[in-house]
């Protein structure tokens, strides 16, 4: 089927990808016109594991374009995917003002019927809206819009094996039409017959996806209500690490035993330093807002939010108690990436970290195999090193921001003996506590049992109180 993809961000770009890879004639395009130049060259503009070589064979092989052309874009295809932000606004709500202008290009540029498919995250009764402003906007008398909607679930840093072997598929149709267009454009990624470039050897024998066939509201809430249950898991995950912190349990313990339990599962329960990234930060917000303005209020969400918020506090906390003072110390930084294999840094831990610890005056050297270039550009001061051993040299205190496999795989003993003071402040309990402190180190992380001999918790005012005493 001729598809086109507006907007080639992390999710136009999977989407568009993948959908050519299954087969399908897919043009896209974005408002960015230097992306797109980036993207004929044959550049991919973002990290993401399988993207670059799939897009440059469906390139090659004519299935996939780029146009800076909109206009050219929506009359290529029968089916258009709307794939642009919705970033959240100040009072926490989407902004839909993308989608609304996308909505008046389909409009005025159709020349035939289409179907246009709302992939990006958007609050309940968005398709509706659609729907009506389709029809405002449009020109042509015997054009007829259909609107359906189509979540995505795509994790950034497996996005392309998310789309090609997803446990789900929703479609959110109020036509039989729209659910024959959608199962046609699907159907090699439901009955599994696609090449696929990510498993060169054969798939993972598992279970073929689950299609779920809803209303257009349904399927919008589905999107919400998924990933406002996973924040809601890490900040249970956190709340038990706390609790293991001050009765000396041990949360990986803990939550190996949690997730054995079917009815709970194990994913979503890493304690650590939070959620961040562009999607669960803002769709809790977005939720919360859409709830209150239909009358409930979604106060344990809220509460989900607030939790995560203070994971920096407590984090912070840590390294306070630990360096006492901060000003003047050599701070290394391990990751800096939202989460491990992208280069994303919207809404990452590891932005307020810095912050802080450049506001309290630490001179900071960071790493991440993806996420440097990004973040420069926010911190000029950090120093960005080549290689992990360069930021611990010398380094007063090692912290790991990012659950990067590498960290776990470095050569410990060797950053043992560079650091001036073997300290490590684990964000991601990445390590082994146990196995740290016979290196040598001194090893703090969340709700793992602490150090023999350790400093007692002590509350956050009476340790502002030493910092503020040291630095008089
Ligand atoms: C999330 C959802 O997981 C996807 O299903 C969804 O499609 C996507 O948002 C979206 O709406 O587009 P993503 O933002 O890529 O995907 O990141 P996650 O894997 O959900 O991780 C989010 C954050 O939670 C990261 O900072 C990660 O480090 C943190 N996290 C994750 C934890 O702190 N603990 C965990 O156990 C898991």
């Amino acid at each position: 089927m001729r598809i086109s993809v507006i907007g080639c961000g992390y999710v136009g770009l999977v989407t568009g990808t993948c959908l050519a890879e299954a087969g399908h004639q897919v043009t896209c395009t974005d408002n960015d016109p230097e992306r797109i130049a980036t993207l004929k060259a044959g550049v991919v503009p973002i990290y993401e594991p399988h993207l670059d070589g799939m897009l440059a064979e469906n390139h090659r092989s004519g299935r996939l374009s780029f146009t800076s052309d909109a206009g050219e874009a929506v009359r290529a295809g029968e089916a258009i995917f709307i794939c642009v932000g919705t970033p959240p606004l100040e009072n926490g709500e989407a902004d839909l003002s993308a989608i609304d202008n996308v909505a008046r290009l389909i409009a005025t540029e159709a020349c035939e019927s289409k179907l246009v498919v709302e992939k990006s995250t958007v609050p309940a009764q968005t398709g509706q809206q659609l729907k009506r402003v389709l029809e405002v906007y449009r020109r042509n008398g015997s054009t007829e819009f259909r609107v359906a909607s189509n979540p995505e679930f795509l994790r950034e840093g497996t996005a392309v094996e998310d789309f090609l072997h997803p446990d789900r598929i929703v479609f959110g149709v109020e036509d039989e039409f729209s659910e024959r267009k959608l199962r046609e454009i699907y159907r090699p990624i439901l009955e599994r017959r696609f090449r696929c470039s990510v498993h060169l050897s054969g798939c993972p024998a598992t279970q073929p996806p689950t299609l779920v066939v809803t209303t257009i509201n349904s399927a919008e809430l589905i999107k919400h209500a998924s990933n406002s249950f996973l924040a809601m898991k890490i900040s249970y995950a956190n709340m038990i690490a706390d609790v293991c912190e001050k009765v000396g349990g041990d949360i990986k313990e803990v939550t190996r035993a949690l997730g054995l339990d079917p009815r709970i599962g194990p994913r979503f329960l890493d304690a650590g330093l939070g959620f961040g990234g562009f999607c669960l930060p803002k769709d809790v917000q977005a939720f919360i807002r859409l709830a209150e303005r239909s009358g409930v209020d979604f106060s344990m969400l809220k509460e989900a939010e607030r939790i995560n918020k203070r994971r920096i506090d407590q984090f912070f906390e840590k390294i306070r108690q630990a360096l006492w003072v901060v000003k003047d110390k050599q701070v290394g930084v391990l990751g800096l990436a939202f989460k491990a294999n992208t280069d994303d840094i919207r809404f990452a831990p590891s932005l307020d970290v810095l912050r802080r610890l450049l506001a309290d005056g630490a001179q900071v050297r960071a790493y991440d195999q993806e996420a440097m270039e990004r973040t420069s550009a926010i911190f000029p001061q950090v120093q960005c090193c080549r290689e992990p051993y360069e930021v611990a040299r010398d380094a007063d205190a090692l912290l790991i921001l990012t659950e990067w496999e590498e960290f776990r795989q470095l050569d410990w003993e060797r950053i043992h003996s560079l650091m001036a003071r073997p300290l490590v402040i684990d964000g991601r309990n990445l390590l082994n506590p146990e196995a740290m402190r016979e290196r040598g180190f001194e090893y703090y992380c969340f709700g793992r049992p602490a150090e023999a001999g350790a400093m007692p918790f002590v509350p956050a005012q009476v340790s502002n109180i030493f910092a503020a005493t040291a630095s008089d």
